[in-house]
């Protein structure tokens, strides 16, 4: 979603602004502009559509300075054109905003009826024109900023450039996030602001993370911060850790794949935060929570995290035998969920600013619940916010279909659940150690996984010309199956449909004929004859049937499938992170059949931090 970048800079920004904007391209946007201050004037340009739209208007018409601020914008309000890209500017001021200003149409009509003219359809250029009348007014800039933020009602990240301040960017937070970075040591002063960490890795490592409210004035030589009722503070400096390195694709064509590869890894390093190899026991962070008088869980995430807590639902009433209720953050506060007091209640969430997830958190938290929260940015906002922090150990995620976040998400929620088990007395001391094995063989098996990569790219050309796709799974399985009908709607735009395996009868079933191809998610076990008897029953109406199974249930089954994909046999416990990675390739090869941009889908955004 939309990404801010400002410098206060020793030399020209252009450029620099624009690779920001490019490190903060995995975010999702459909529009991009900037504006530095050349001369006491505001000098803006913009453009619809990609960066490198942008970067072409720049070359016709540079933008010279050593002050300015940058942004990608996700539309919200108003078409991705270029009279309703960022920066807005009014003649003194120009701003970039990331959020939702829900008020716009009352702060709006307020300023027309001053006579103020619009150029846009956003709710954000009500705050350049708020802030201008004020310095039209004779405030000075920090009083400018100071007035009008307790006016704005909503969610925002704000920069802000002042005409007749060429030293000076103004930022602000309250919802989305926002950090501010200090130049390198030694070398001429400098000061950034950015969306995240990642933005600013190749001007600096030095960071500040504002808390919620903050705002910050930032000169070429340093920053005051002001904490939400206006009064100095001073915020921790950080090294940030972000390498500009992770924002690159190495060898692989695309982000997506990358990740996808780099799940064997980064299961591993995430299990190995979690799990103590010496006795085979589950080893969780130190905590003031007693997990063992947890009497309800109340799971809340979005897009593939919530498909994570699905799957993890089964592994905590399984093994801890805790009751779980699992909603759509979206849904969650706005159905008032009975909350006892005292329960704990978990978040995940691959980003930890999905607006909300984390208003749903917010809400948890005033009800007097306990908060967990499975993240895998650990500076995020969640993660400040949680009172138990369960990091993924994933490293950054580009692509914006989620892939090794929900593998790395799994195995944290599978160490939660046998921990609490445990706590509880559900489990012996030899049943965790056989759980904690069985979890360290995911590596090894997401290897095996990913050596069918080839078969399945082999049979994407089957799955391509579908308008419709339905993927079923049953148990654990499931949630797989909805997770690989959405990796397909996203990055291929195919329709596509997930289903409890035994409900198909009960409508999907209506839908199929020669044309649309069935996936069904079926390892051996247990469950194997129930979901294959539905598998027939898609078969004897002429449905074409994918299969992904391991090898006893593929001789079991494999016969008259139109293509099947072969698994290596694994422990139950670990299937869904190991089914993960046939459902994410097919998805990835089905979209490079079609020719799809795979790592900035359209529409789609990476973080969502507007509700
Ligand atoms: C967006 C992304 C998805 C992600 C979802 C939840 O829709 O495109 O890949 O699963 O947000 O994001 P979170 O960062 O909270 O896991």
């Amino acid at each position: 979603m939309c990404g801010i970048i400002g410098i206060v800079g020793s030399a020209s920004v252009a450029d620099r602004l624009v690779d920001g904007l490019r490190r903060m391209e995995y975010r999702g946007y459909d529009s991009a502009g900037l504006c530095t201050l050349h001369e006491g004037t505001l000098v803006r340009r913009r453009a619809e559509g990609k960066l490198a739209n942008l970067a072409r208007v720049l070359e016709a018409d540079p933008a010279p300075g050593h002050v300015g601020i940058a942004h990608t914008r996700w539309a919200t309000h108003g078409a991705p054109t270029a009279a309703n890209a960022h920066p807005h500017a009014t003649g003194e001021v120009a701003i970039v905003h990331n959020g939702i200003i829900e008020n716009f149409k009352e702060l709006r009509a307020e300023l027309a009826a001053q006579g103020r003219l619009f150029e846009s359809e956003t709710d954000s250029e009500v705050v350049a024109h708020l802030i201008s009348a004020e310095i039209e007014r004779g405030a000075d800039p920090l009083e400018a900023v100071r007035d009008v933020l307790p006016r704005l009602r909503g969610a925002f990240a704000l920069a802000i450039a002042f005409r007749q301040h060429p030293d000076l960017l103004i930022g602000a937070r309250l919802g989305s996030p926002l950090v501010l970075g200090y130049g390198p040591e030694g070398e001429e002063p400098e000061m950034y602001l950015g969306s995240d960490a990642l933005a600013l890795a190749p001007l600096t490592q030095r960071i500040t993370y504002l808390e919620e409210g903050d705002w910050v004035v930032v000169r070429r030589d340093g920053a005051q911060i002001y904490d939400s009722e206006n009064n100095p503070v001073t915020r921790e400096i950080r090294a940030s850790g972000a390498s500009a390195a992770a924002v690159e694709k190495g060898n692989y064509r695309h982000f997506m794949q990358k990740e996808i590869y780099e799940q064997p890894t980064v299961v591993a390093q995430t299990l190995a935060s979690y799990l103590r190899r010496s006795d085979n026991s589950v080893a969780l962070p130190q905590m003031d929570v007693d997990l063992s008088q947890v009497r309800r869980l109340t799971i809340v995430a979005c897009g593939t995290s919530f498909y994570a807590g699905m799957v993890a639902k089964y592994w905590f009433e399984q093994f801890a035998r805790v009751p779980v209720d699992i909603d759509v953050a979206s849904e969650f506060r706005y159905r008032e969920p009975v909350l006892e007091e005292g329960g704990l209640a978990l978040f995940i969430s691959q980003s930890g600013e999905t607006a909300d997830t984390l208003a749903a958190l917010r809400h948890c938290k005033a009800n007097g619940q306990t908060i967990a929260v499975v993240v895998n940015v650990p500076t995020s906002t969640m993660a400040r916010e949680a009172d138990l922090l369960l990091p993924t150990h994933a490293g950054p995620e580009i692509g914006v279909a989620s892939t090794k976040a929900f593998t790395c998400q799994l195995a944290v929620l599978a160490a939660l659940a046998a921990h609490m088990a445990v706590k509880k007395g559900r489990l012996t001391r030899d049943e965790e150690s056989l759980i904690v094995r069985h979890l360290l063989e995911a590596p090894a098996a997401l290897n095996a996984a990913l050596d069918h990569d080839e078969d399945i790219a082999a049979m994407a050309p089957l799955i391509a010309p579908a308008r419709d796709v339905l993927y079923l799974g049953r148990g654990q399985d499931y949630p797989l199956a909805l997770e690989g009908a959405l990796k397909l709607k996203e990055i291929s735009y195919i329709h596509a449909e997930g289903y409890a395996a035994g409900e198909m009868k009960h409508g999907p079933i209506a839908l199929i004929d020669e044309a649309v191809p069935v996936v069904v998610i079926a390892p051996s076990g247990p469950l194997f004859e129930k979901t294959v008897s539905n598998m027939e029953e898609v078969r004897a109406r002429g449905g074409q049937v994918v299969l992904i199974s391991d090898a006893k249930g593929l001789e079991a089954a494999g016969e008259g499938c139109i293509a099947t994909i072969e698994m290596p046999v694994v422990h139950p416990l670990i299937a869904p992170l190991v089914y993960a990675v046939p459902v994410q390739l097919l998805a990835y090869h089905v979209a490079l059949v079609k020719g799809t941009d795979v790592d900035q889908p359209r529409n789609l955004a990476k973080s969502v931090t507007v509700e």
